[in-house]
């Protein structure tokens, strides 16, 4: 390796430490281009402000051509480039993505679908999880990389594998099937308690030992659905075990080099509650749709995720676009402005650094249309400009680093009633993200920040907290929202929750099951709505509902509201029942947009939430990192906001007004120092 002292002292500006400022960066893929390309590489990111690099993160067919074959001087010089321009590199252990020479020696390495077809190379990420030829030879990788760049000044940090189960989040292969038995058998112990909690004795499904259990391939109807459950969850262990495997390599040969994965938002294959002990810091890939408006709203609640799963640890934007992606069908480019907007949006919301896929542009492969910091025209293009403008800006938002963003509300996201909510043979159709994010929209609209929780944390922070829909619910976790309300604040629970336990195993008696005490309702049947059909509720709240009715008999609540039409008319819709200060609300139904609006205001009236705005105002957001107020407008027109009594802000399309920003931004889209009261 050719670093040295020299490189050392080439280095024009001292870097302060990994994450003492808002990083900015992205994936660098220097196999693509010759070394001519690199030096300018450099230059460029110099002159972009980039401060961080991921390298390496599809590089094993070139570090490994053939098997224990390794060639890193390439890599070296990279490094040592990069390193001499003051760049730091977040460094892959490459294991994303195998050789074709992988598929050719080891074809059971090669994943296969629920219908028992082996999927090929020639793409990316063609491996099982469970593949021990794979494991082996990554492992193997892992080792050489590591203990080779363990001392290169450019390392900041690793970067593990890359987005877990993107592609192949289940695989069904042979290897996959021995190891899902071995984790049940670690799971139930005897296979008796396997057929108890599977509820086998249905259609004939009883098991004699754990050699007759399988993953659960293609079936003529309905699966088993705890048996899908425990294999969603045993996928999900899978892939994370192989990150832990990657993981004790590394911490044993460089203790102190800060390591992440990059996550994928709300991905429902990975129950990131599990992972992220394992992680130092948290990163994470967020591709909006710029042509859908509303995008926003998950982008919020995105950034929300990752910050309440880093938990008081520093969290990245891992890869975002410029542009356009080029994976969905029509592939629309940001419009000028946006890309800043979101990336200040994260910023607002708790990130410590802004990265991109990629930073110069495929000429050719798949993602060839893929937008990039360096496009197609090369860096005398408004994009290039715009990426050097952001980069300046988000330099003089060092102060920021750091700062935390409070939380007075919680919201359960849980992985478990996510996945049994989306199974085939239910009462309906359920999205449980779009249901989640019909529920977060009015508290983001309100300017009130949500933090997520798992069911099972500790709430106790929180004035107010909101179960959108846990379908599974256990006594523990009904003992742990119980303490909500006996602690004097306010638990919100909506529909087609308390169904099951965690074996799916209905409640029996009135669905809420364990909630029922602390509700004070019972929910006796269920009634889906047709799409588009409007539900109307009348009672000291009224207003409009859609897509559900619980059947709801009264015990010991208060009902706010009653259905006026539907299967339901005439059964609570909205019941409220009060302890120790505190309250515990049942919403029977999904509310409209305006309902929601009109509950939010009155859950605020009776906790100790405050709002940032006065008054919502359409596709604004407000958001206070520290003592840093943020204020985003998400469309391209412009908006007047309320935040205080009689203060105004007017803010242009794709604005962000913060006292933070002290500087216009050079790509035409103004910000300005300080609010204006009028
Ligand atoms: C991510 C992936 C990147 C790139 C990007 C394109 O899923 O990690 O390598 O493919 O998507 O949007």
């Amino acid at each position: 390796m050719s670093t040295n002292i020299e490189s050392e002292r080439m280095l024009e500006t001292p870097r302060p430490p990994f994450l003492q400022r808002i990083e900015f960066g992205g994936d660098y893929n220097p196999e693509q281009w010759s070394p001519q390309i690199w030096d300018e590489d450099v230059q460029l990111m110099r002159r972009a402000g980039v401060t961080v690099a991921t390298v390496g993160v599809f590089s094993w067919a070139r570090l490994e051509p053939r098997p224990g074959e390794y060639c890193f001087k390439w890599l070296d010089d990279i490094l040592d480039r990069l390193h001499k321009g003051g760049i730091q590199v977040m460094l892959a252990t490459a294991t994303a993505s195998p050789p074709p020479w992988m598929a050719t020696l080891h074809p059971d390495s090669l994943p296969e679908t629920a219908e028992g077809t082996r999927l090929g190379p020639g793409s990316r990420q063609h491996y099982s999880p469970s593949s021990s030829a794979f494991r082996t030879h990554a492992l193997r990788l892992v080792e050489k990389i590591v203990e080779r760049y363990a001392g290169h000044p450019a390392l900041c940090a690793w970067h593990i594998g890359n987005e877990y189960g993107c592609h192949v989040p289940k695989s069904y292969d042979t290897e996959s099937t021995t190891a899902f038995r071995a984790w049940l058998q670690q799971k139930y112990g005897t296979v008796a308690a396997l057929n108890d909690a599977w509820c086998t004795a249905f259609w004939a499904q009883e098991y004699q030992s754990f050699e007759e259990v399988s993953v659960p391939r293609a079936t003529p109807t309905f699966p088993n659905p705890t048996q899908m459950l425990d294999f969603d969850r045993f996928s999900s262990d899978a892939l994370l075990h192989l990150y832990l495997a990657e993981l004790s390599i590394v911490r044993r040969i460089t203790p102190d080099i800060p390591v992440t994965t990059n996550f994928m938002g709300m991905f429902k294959s990975a129950d990131y509650w599990s992972w992220v002990q394992h992680l130092d810091f948290i990163s994470d890939d967020v591709y909006p749709d710029p042509a859908d408006e509303d995008s926003y709203v998950g982008l919020a609640a995105q950034r929300d995720l990752m910050r309440s799963l880093a938990a008081g640890k520093p969290w990245i934007v891992m890869e975002s676009a410029t542009s356009a992606v080029q994976w969905r069908s029509v592939n629309v480019p940001k419009p000028r402005g946006l890309h800043r907007l979101q990336s200040l949006q994260a910023v607002a919301r708790g990130a410590d650094g802004i990265l991109h896929f990629q930073w110069r542009q495929s000429y050719g492969g798949a993602e060839r249309f893929h937008s990039s910091m360096v496009p197609h025209a090369g860096p005398e293009s408004r994009i290039f400009k715009e990426v050097c403008s952001l980069g300046s800006e988000l330099a003089d938002l060092g102060q920021l680093t750091g700062l935390r963003v409070q939380a007075d509300v919680a919201f359960i996201l849980d992985w478990d009633s996510w996945r049994a909510v989306e199974q085939d043979a239910m009462p309906s159709t359920v999205s449980y993200l779009d249901h989640l994010l019909a529920w977060y929209r009015p508290f983001l609209r309100a300017g009130i920040t949500v933090d997520f929780q798992p069911a099972s944390a500790d709430l106790s922070v929180y004035a107010m907290v909101v179960a959108p829909m846990l379908h599974v619910v256990t006594e523990r976790t009904a003992e742990n929202l119980a303490r909500v309300v006996d602690g004097g604040n306010v638990l919100i629970v909506g529909c087609f929750s308390g169904v099951v336990n965690e074996d799916l195993h209905v409640w029996l008696g009135g669905y809420l099951g364990p909630l029922r005490p602390i509700l004070g309702v019972r929910v006796e049947e269920y009634a889906p709505v047709n799409p588009g059909l409007p539900l109307a509720i009348d009672g000291l709240v009224k207003g409009t509902a859609s897509t559900w009715q619980d059947v709801v008999v009264n015990e010991d609540a208060e009902v706010i509201a009653s259905f006026m039409d539907g299967y339901a008319v005439s059964s609570p819709a909205l019941t409220r029942r009060e302890k120790n200060n505190g309250a515990a609300w049942y919403v029977a139904t999904l509310p409209s947009p305006e309902l929601m609006d009109q509950l939010v205001a009155r859950w605020v009236g009776e906790s100790q939430v405050t709002p940032l705005l006065a008054a919502p105002v359409d596709g604004v957001e407000a958001v206070q990192r520290g003592d840093i107020t943020f204020l985003i407008n998400h469309r391209a027109e412009e908006r007047e906001v309320e935040i205080g009594p009689s203060e105004i802000v007017r803010l242009g399309g794709y604005q962000v007004f913060s006292n933070a920003i002290t500087t216009n931004s050079n790509d035409g889209v103004t910000s300005r120092a300080e609010f204006h009261s009028c």
